[in-house]
């Protein structure tokens, strides 16, 4: 509604689209609604958006751990989306590179548990977040207070153990959403005990992945497998084997490194991935299950379906 008449140009600036209201949207006009919008908005307009016979892809996470609702992260299980799907829910932009790295994991040897740190970015919570990053740094400079608006604490020269709100467990709601997300997705219960933080960066967010799994495992089959999965980036060269956030920006690959044998448990392994939020588990995923939807395979993810 806020940006209703604004003009959208979409590709290039010969396919400029001016913006209309959500609640003026006549459905019955539209094959497929991508929605990108927040719990409230998808819960109220899917299912007008449904009745017209418009089928739709949303982001937001209200429908992804119903019952009956196809939850797709196209590398790992875009085989599953049928002709007759009308709505498919797309994965926490955790969820999703984290279930690529432990589908391909789980083709080597299977795993009895998986312990994440995540080190999110502030876009991963909304354009209102990353903007309080950058307000909160330039009120730092200028000794003016910081005063937190979208976040629990001060961003800016911090960071905080907390992504969404607290639980009476002391989970906090993205730990939950992370570890049930990904055992629907793998289509296993596979333990994961999840960590998530906020850190002060713009785009990209990293995880500390460790596996244990329960038999022994070649380094070098892991090497292989992750290298042959769609989606995924080894980063492997000695002395320099990982991203940051900076580096992975406008990239669809998760981008793994950092690989090395957990000596503390009989067949454990540490990694480390960084993604674009705004890609991976977001923009690229919606796309990727457009393509399939309308073509029966995605484009691939080393390739730019978004441009
Ligand atoms: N950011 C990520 O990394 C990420 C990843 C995966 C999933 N998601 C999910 O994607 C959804 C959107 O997240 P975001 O990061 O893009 O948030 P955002 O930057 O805050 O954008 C929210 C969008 O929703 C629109 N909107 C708000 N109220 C609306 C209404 N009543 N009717 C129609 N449109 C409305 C806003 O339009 P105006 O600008 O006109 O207000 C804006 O375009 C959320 O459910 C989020 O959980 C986000």
């Amino acid at each position: 509604k806020n940006s209703a008449g604004k003009p959208l140009s979409v590709r290039d600036k010969q396919h400029i689209h001016p913006v209309q209201a959500l609640e003026d949207c006549d459905f019955s006009q539209i094959d497929i609604a991508l929605f990108a919008t927040e719990n409230n908005v998808s819960k109220e307009y899917i299912p007008c958006a449904l009745e017209n016979h418009c089928r739709v892809i949303d982001s937001s996470s209200f429908y992804r751990l119903q019952e009956g609702i196809p939850l797709i992260v196209p590398p790992v299980n875009g085989d599953q989306i049928k002709q007759h799907d009308r709505l498919i829910a797309a994965a926490n932009c955790l969820a999703s590179p984290l279930s690529i790295v432990l589908s391909s994991l789980m083709s080597v040897a299977p795993i009895r548990r998986a312990v994440v740190t995540t080190f999110q970015s502030t876009s991963g919570a909304g354009k209102g977040s990353m903007d309080e990053l950058e307000q909160q740094t330039h009120s730092y400079f200028n000794q003016q207070p910081l005063i937190p608006r979208y976040f629990p604490r001060q961003i800016a020269f911090n960071l905080f153990p907390q992504v969404g709100e607290i639980l009476e467990d002391n989970f906090c709601t993205e730990e939950v959403k992370i570890v049930k997300e990904t055992q629907k997705i793998l289509n296993t219960p596979i333990p994961i005990l999840a960590t998530t933080t906020r850190v002060p960066v713009f785009i990209g967010h990293s995880i500390a992945i460790v596996v244990e799994f329960s038999e022994n495992f070649s380094m070098q089959t892991i090497k292989e497998k992750l290298r042959s999965m769609p989606g995924i980036r080894l980063v492997d060269h000695h002395g320099s084997d990982y991203l940051t956030p900076v580096e992975c920006q406008n990239q669809n690959d998760v981008f793994v490194g950092r690989l090395r044998r957990d000596p503390t448990v009989s067949h454990g392994l540490s990694l480390w991935t960084v993604s674009d939020n705004l890609r991976r588990g977001a923009a690229l995923d919606t796309v990727e299950i457009l393509q399939l939807m309308l073509n029966g395979s995605a484009e691939g993810s080393g390739q730019n379906p978004i441009g």
